[in-house]
């Protein structure tokens, strides 16, 4: 036989899943193999095989690819765990980074088969069904919010950054149609507010409407936006000959969920429109890709509370819930389901009151009419920036969110709040120097700044909120502690991956403020191991000072002898 077909009999036999699924158990245990392999390197802490990630390097010997096909995938899973050393471990209790949640299992099992089909999601001649999934969540989603379904719509896309994206061009051809075909024609800007994500300036950068076109508002303490100080950019913007494309609230912020009042933001804009006779209306847009998971609470019966949450963890779901639901009142908003919805990456999805908003995006071009044969099929890839959009993705988090239903969404939310705060009141009662800097926003992550033990945490930060120089030795002194905690707790049973952010909130005078930050979402983080992590991170902090203790006194020049007996 031609090596040709020797090779291509293996490949059919060992590397596709054939057509009628002969090869399954193949399939089954090259799948085992990969979850095995790295189940039994992934070690004992937060980061897989107990070590920090390797940093990339361009000039390491290049990585060279085998010329022939290899003829048993169960032992090539063996070369997974090198790729994955240093990545965070989602489910792992103490890897509490960023904003990163374990993934459901429905989620991954169904996205492996999905995956096989390879379903473009940009029109259903190749999606079949998988685009019912789009069109269900986005129904879904936007029912929850209080929209209309009949008007709504929604559309998947490739991260929180695409759904600002969206939004803002649906503001941008509100105010300048014209940018449809031959570019942005006006002066155009989008307000939002300064703890808003930087996605946001990416977006208008993007857009071409130039970065320094997104203007930002002050906003209070809690993150929400000053709307005193947005109504005054807005108007100083309209008399100046501008557009406004399109107001941005925030929906969760990054840090601490500061989430607007959209019935207020609405009410701002028409009075914009009323006092100056726009012949336009903003459009509206809710950042909520954090905030939005919490519109699953929406028919909870917080009067009954039949999950039994605590009493305050009930009070601040309420809080989070009645904000959240104003997003009937935006024009647009924006879900994440990798960050607070338990999906891997990347699965995100704009929502819009009016879907034919969403349709009128993108114009039909001559170049496009071959892709598209069927003129009343549902045919999103004619609006959606993507020419490929992963239908699995689609599928599998339609599989996830209806796994979960409302009540799993309720159970991991509350209890991610429940565990948040019994760390800030651990925190609070260990007196080692740590101080919890947002003891009562209504995010489930926690924002420690850490003090030197000779001085008072309490009487420091608030010094630090007036005084720069203040607050920039004790910033100094978190980023040592952030590098110590780095160095010796990133591995092991004792280790613990936490983040450090460079803008826990800001002070009045509107400098971020840097603190060390523990997002809680992760089911396996019960109250126990939540006593566990504070008691590390307490451990940690007196190590650390005792290092310090040492190194300073190390430091001090002994007095040269003469010196020494004058
Ligand atoms: C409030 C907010 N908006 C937008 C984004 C961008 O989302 P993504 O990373 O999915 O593009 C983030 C991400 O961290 C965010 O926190």
């Amino acid at each position: 036989m031609e090596r040709y077909r020797a090779v291509l009999t293996s490949l059919r036999a060992n590397h596709f899943l054939d057509p009628g699924g002969s090869n399954l158990d193949q399939f089954e245990a090259s799948i085992a193999a990969a979850l095995r392999t790295a189940r039994s390197h992934q070690g004992a802490g937060p980061l897989f095989g107990d070590a920090d990630a390797p940093p990339p390097d361009p000039a390491a010997t290049p990585w060279t690819v085998p010329d022939r096909l290899a003829d048993d995938l169960v032992r090539h899973m063996d070369g997974l765990p090198d790729l994955l050393a240093g990545t965070v471990k989602s489910n792992h209790p103490r890897m509490v980074k960023n904003v990163i949640p374990t993934p459901t299992l429905a989620y991954l099992s169904s996205y492996v088969a999905a995956a096989v089909y390879m379903g473009n999601g940009v029109s259903a001649e190749d999606a079949g069904a998988a685009l019912q999934a789009e069109i269900d969540l986005a129904r879904l989603y936007a029912g929850l919010a209080g929209y209309d379904g009949a008007e709504a719509g929604g559309l998947f896309t490739f991260g929180g950054t695409a759904t600002n994206l969206y939004a803002f061009r649906m503001g941008l051809l509100n105010v300048d149609p014209d940018a449809l075909l031959r570019g942005v024609s006006r002066d155009v800007v989008v307000v939002g507010s300064r703890p808003a994500h930087y996605s946001h300036q990416t977006a208008v950068s993007w857009l071409g409407l130039g970065r320094d076109n997104y203007l930002m508002a002050r906003s209070h303490r809690d993150q929400t936006t000053d709307l005193e100080d947005l109504d005054r950019i807005c108007r100083a913007q309209i008399a100046a000959g501008r557009r406004i494309a399109c107001i941005v609230g925030v929906g969760g912020t990054t840090s601490c969920m500061g989430i607007d009042d959209f019935a207020q933001l609405s009410g701002l804009i028409d009075r914009l429109v009323e006092d100056f006779g726009l012949p336009y209306r903003p459009h509206l847009h809710a950042d909520s890709v954090i905030g939005w998971a919490y519109l699953h609470f929406s028919a909870y019966d917080f009067a009954g509370n039949p999950l039994g949450f605590r009493e305050e963890v009930l009070g601040r779901l309420w809080r989070i819930s009645s904000k959240i639901r104003t997003l009937r009142w935006a024009d647009s908003f924006g879900i994440d389901f990798h960050k607070t919805g338990y999906a891997p990456y990347v699965s995100s999805m704009l929502v819009a009151k009016r879907r034919a908003k969403l349709a009128a995006l993108g114009r039909e071009s001559d170049m496009m009419t071959p892709l598209f044969h069927d003129a009343v099929a549902y045919n999103p890839g004619k609006y959606s920036l993507e020419t490929s959009r992963s239908s699995a993705n689609m599928v599998a988090t339609l599989m996830s969110v209806s796994a979960l239903g409302l009540e799993g969404f309720q159970v991991l939310l509350g209890h991610a709040q429940d565990i948040s705060m019994r760390i800030k009141r651990d925190v609070g009662r260990r007196g080692s120097g740590l101080l919890v800097v947002n003891p009562d926003s209504s995010g489930s992550d926690v924002f420690i700044r850490a003090y030197p033990p000779e001085m008072d945490g309490d009487a420091t930060f608030r010094t630090e909120m007036s005084c720069a120089a203040a607050r920039k030795a004790i910033t100094d002194y978190n980023d040592a502690f952030f590098q110590f905690l780095g160095r010796h707790y990133a591995s092991g049973e004792t280790g613990l991956a936490v983040s450090k952010t460079s803008a826990a909130f800001y002070t009045e005078a509107g400098d971020p403020v840097v603190a060390l930050r523990l997002y809680i979402l992760n089911p396996f983080l019960d109250a126990e191991a939540a006593t566990d992590l504070v008691d590390t991170l307490a451990e940690a902090k007196t190590r650390f000072d005792a290092g310090r203790a040492v190194e300073t006194r190390g430091s001090v020049t002994p007095p040269a002898p003469e010196t020494a007996t004058a």
